[in-house]
């Protein structure tokens, strides 16, 4: 359905747990997450109700994030089961790639159509400071074993000054090699203490990548292509360029609430209500999607929870 100012919503992402195996520095405090508590959560049976009350109103794709969604034990079921539910057209994944490689051939028979992985940089030292003791070639064997299991693959990077900045025309020549895309992602000040200074604006970064073709627009991304690659590079901008006029989602927490804009305090909870009811909420949470965010460099996110109990 349409919402206030005439954009269609057809795609709710789904936050399936605020727990991680990684503590992203952009993502989580240092401290961690005070684990919620079980009846806290919803169940599989209660996203599955959400999905379908929400493919009656028009949303047609899926993403499953979290934290990371692969922590969650039942995340295969909960995919197959979504694929199956009429009307829902893709279901995809957001996972930092770690644990894909046992089960990245179950989810493509669960029915994920595609997987996006975050990678923030090539080197390992950098890699394990900016996810707080990740290994970098764990991801990196999360990103074969989806390729393999013959998923479109596409990376997502954060730019952050001071950090990878250096590493850019490295990352985006991935996709000469290999057959998948990236996009680069502007830093978002979620947390206190960590985006200060860090923030770089795509347009810098496109200005210093060597012969690149546009490609228009996808979603909220503006599309590019090394000259002779395989693979698209995107730069998604939330903060220098307001993409808000092509917002179409919504989302939906691991406790329950759904979100209309990631950046707005705005929650609507839709635990223990009947079909009717949840139709009717997820009418008013679409109906509640502000024109557009007011994030900006000096303006931090108006979101109370940060990004690993957003589902980025
Ligand atoms: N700014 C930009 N992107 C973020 N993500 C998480 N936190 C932020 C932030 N502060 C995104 C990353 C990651 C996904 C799970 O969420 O792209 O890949
Ligand atoms: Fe985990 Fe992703 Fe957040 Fe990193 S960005 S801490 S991998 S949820």
């Amino acid at each position: 359905m349409k919402d206030l100012f005439g954009r269609e919503i057809n795609y709710m992402r789904i936050s399936v747990t605020d727990l991680c195996n990684l503590r992203c520095r952009y993502c989580m405090p240092a401290s961690g997450v005070q684990k919620m508590r079980h009846d806290d959560i919803m169940s599989e049976e209660e996203i599955i109700t959400v999905i379908e009350a929400a493919s009656e109103l028009g949303i047609n794709k899926i993403r499953f994030t979290g934290g990371e969604p692969l922590v969650k034990k039942n995340i295969v079921s909960i995919c197959r089961r979504a694929s199956r539910i009429s009307g829902i057209d893709e279901v995809c994944l957001t996972t930092n790639g770690i644990l894909l490689p046992p089960i990245a051939d179950e989810l493509r028979d669960a029915g994920v159509s595609r997987i996006n992985i975050s990678l923030d940089t090539l080197k390992p030292e950098r890699y394990s400071y900016i996810t707080r003791g990740g290994v970098l070639r764990e991801a990196m064997q999360g990103i074969d074993a989806a390729i393999k299991a013959g998923f479109r693959v596409k990376l997502n990077t954060v730019l952050i000054g001071g950090f990878n900045d250096d590493e850019i025309s490295d990352l985006a020549g991935l996709t000469l090699s290999m057959d998948i895309d990236i996009r680069f992602i502007e830093l978002m000040p979620m947390l206190e203490g960590f985006s200060e200074g860090k923030f770089i604006a795509s347009q810098k970064i496109l200005d210093t990548l060597q012969e690149v073709e546009a490609l228009g627009t996808d979603g909220v991304a503006k599309m590019f292509r090394l000259k002779g690659a395989r693979g698209s590079i995107g730069f998604i901008s939330p903060v220098s360029r307001a993409f808000c006029a092509n917002c179409n989602r919504i989302r939906l927490t691991a406790d329950g609430y759904i979100k209309p804009c990631l950046h707005s305090d705005t929650e609507i909870f839709v635990r223990h209500k009947t079909r009717e009811e949840l139709k009717s909420l997820i009418i008013n949470a679409i109906q509640a999607k502000p024109e557009s965010h007011t994030l900006n460099l000096y303006h931090h996110s108006q979101s109370l929870r940060t990004m690993n109990r957003i589902g980025g």
